[in-house]
Parts: structure tokens; sequence; C-alpha cells
């Protein structure tokens, strides 16, 4: 079977007043058709930047340095830019964390769905345009569609501008669902009800998702598969099982000491929340070794002779660790 989705060796680097940075440094990883796979990682280790550059969103000063992203084994880098506009919101869709920001406050929401059929499918009749409108809102829970699509984003709730984002993103019935963040700017009872929506679009619309959150209590309810990243590589990869069961990274670990009920159900070990100490650094241009080194409680010497590799240590579950807590 064909990956919907690959990338190879991706490497993304921003161009700023102090230089260039790199902030993909080589990312590689596949989600098959009809899997739902979490990317995971602290604010800063540059799934934003991976999300966006799926679809070629990244800003201005942004540069690919390397590498490919095939989606059904085409190169969306190297596509044409009329071919990829066919792709976006088509075939794959994207849905962020602040809708307010992707909204247009000037047009009702009801427009602005409509406007996303359009874009794909120009000549479509009036009638079946609002059909369709009307038939997506029900879809993704927004009660009295005939009433709700006359407002403006404005007048709609953090979580109801949320769902017609979702409906506009699942308009066009896409293959791909990339999620960034989509429940950080919600609270907490919205989050679950964002996160059973997209649970049951997945389903309805036998979607592929990948959702980003630097939240694995999010992701555990959402996803099969999860690839966490820690500035700008990815450290560990694996089925949700096998990361919550067995993380090998040292990073992973932290991560889930930091979620005390997850702890309970992953380890049956007593509930302790452990914050991570320390940060992540701004870059790690000229840098040599495993990121991670300055936070880790399992840092030897040798982990600054070189940037460790991704390595098997179960079947389809590689880590980047000289130490992995096997
Ligand atoms: N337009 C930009 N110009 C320069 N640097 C940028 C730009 N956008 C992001 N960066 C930098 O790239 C790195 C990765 O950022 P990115 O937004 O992809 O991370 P993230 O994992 O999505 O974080 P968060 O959880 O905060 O959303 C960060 O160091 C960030 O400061
Ligand atoms: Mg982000």
């Amino acid at each position: 079977m064909v990956n919907l989705l690959e990338a190879n060796n991706l490497r993304v680097s921003y161009n700023t007043a102090e230089g260039a940075h790199t902030v993909l440094d080589g990312v590689s990883f596949f989600i098959g058709q009809g899997e739902s796979v979490g990317l995971v990682g602290e604010s800063g280790s540059g799934k934003t930047t991976l999300g966006l550059s799926i679809l070629k969103l990244l800003p201005s000063n942004a540069a690919y340095t390397a590498g490919s992203i095939l989606y059904k084994g085409k190169d969306l880098l190297t596509m044409d830019e009329k071919s990829l506009s066919r792709i976006r919101g088509k075939d794959i869709s994207i849905v962020f964390q602040d809708p307010l920001a992707s909204l247009d406050p000037l047009f009702t929401v009801g427009y602005q769905i409509s406007e996303a059929v359009k874009a794909h499918r120009p000549g479509m009749e009036k009638a079946e345009l609002e059909k369709a409108v009307v038939s997506i809102m029900g879809d993704v829970g927004l009660p009295e569609p005939v009433r709700i699509r006359e407002l403006y984003p404005h007048e709609l709730s953090g979580g109801m501008r949320q769902r017609v984002m979702i409906a506009i993103a699942l308009v066009n019935n896409p293959f791909l669902l990339i999620a960034d963040e989509p429940t950080t700017a919600l609270d907490v009872t919205i989050q679950a009800q964002i996160i059973d929506l997209l649970k049951h679009a997945k389903e309805q619309y036998n979607l592929t998702i990948l959702l980003i959150t630097h939240d694995l209590g999010v992701a555990f309810e959402l996803v099969d598969r999860l690839i966490i990243m820690y500035g700008g590589v990815i450290v560990e990869q694996g089925s949700k099982q096998e990361i919550f069961s067995r993380p090998f990274h040292p990073y992973t670990k932290a991560l889930l000491m930091a979620i005390p009920e997850l702890m309970d159900i992953a380890l049956n070990a007593p509930s302790r929340l452990s914050a991570i100490p320390g940060s992540v650094r701004a870059n790690y241009d000229n840098y040599v070794g495993c990121r991670f080194y300055d936070r880790c409680s399992y840092r030897t010497k040798e982990c600054l002779d070189k940037e460790p590799e991704l390595q098997e240590y179960s079947p389809r579950h590689p880590a980047r660790c000289i130490h992995p807590l096997l």
C-alpha cells in the first residue's frame, strides 16, 4: 500500500535578522490511509512548521532546504501551484488553534462555508450549495443551521467557531485533516466535545488525521500512533499502546510523567506530577549531540559525541537515544 502521506528528510529553516535557523532538521515519517497520528512536542519543537510545510503554507521567510513530502506518491514541494491549490482544502484540509484568526469577521459563517465549497466546485447550483452547507453544519453539531449560518463569527462561542472551522475543513470531503492544536484555545468541557466531534468525523468521513498537540492527553483520546518531536527532530515514534506502555526516550517518559491520569492507565504507576525542568533551546544550529541532553536525567558524556540516530528498539518503534529505557 502506498502511504497517503510520506515525508522524507524534510529540512526547513527560517531567515531571521540573526541569520537562518534550521527548525526542522531531517524529519521523516509516514501516515497510512485511515490512520490518525499525533504529532506531540513542547512549544517551539517545530510542530506547526511541519503542519504548514505539508501544504506549502509556510511564511515567506521560510525555506525548504532539503527533503520531500509525498502525497499519494507525488511530491507536494515540487508540484506546480495550480495542482497544489486543487489539493488544498479538497484532498488535505487544515484546522488551526484560533478560529477567530482564520475566519473573516465581515462575512457570515454560512457564506464562508459555501465559499469553501465553491472554491473546488465552482459550477454548483445555489440550492445544492445551500444543501451542502446545511448538511455539513448538521454533521459538525451546529444546531439550527438555517439560523446559525446567517451569524457572523463574533456572534458565536469559541467552541461553535471551531465547529465552523471544522465544517469548512470537511465540507469537500478531504482524505487528510491536519488539526493544529484544535482544542488548545477552548475550555476543558468544550475541548472534550471537539475531540468527540473529530472522532466521529473520522468514522463518518473515513478521515486520515494528523493531530498536532503539545498535550499527550488529547492525543491519547484520538490517535492510533504517535510521533514525538523535540527541537526540530523526531525523537520517538510508535503505536499509542507502545509509547504509553514503554516509552524508550527519556523525553517521552517525562512527557508521560507530566500527565498523572495517563500514568495510571499506561504504566500502572502511582500518580506523580512532574513537569520537565528546563526548556528547549531557541535553536540547535551548530549543536552536536543529543538535543535533550541539558534536561535529561539519564545523560552521560557519550550523549554529546554526536546526534543519536533513530534506532528501532522494538518493531516500528524507533527512538533517538543511546540510553533507551528498555
Ligand atoms: N515565521 C517565523 N520566523 C522565524 N522563526 C519562526 C517563525 N515561526 C516559527 N519560528 C521558530 O521556529 C521554531 C518552531 O516553531 P513552531 O511554531 O513550528 O513550533 P510549535 O511546536 O508549533 O510550537 P507551539 O507549541 O508553541 O505552537 C521556534 O523556534 C519558533 O520560534
Ligand atoms: Mg504550533
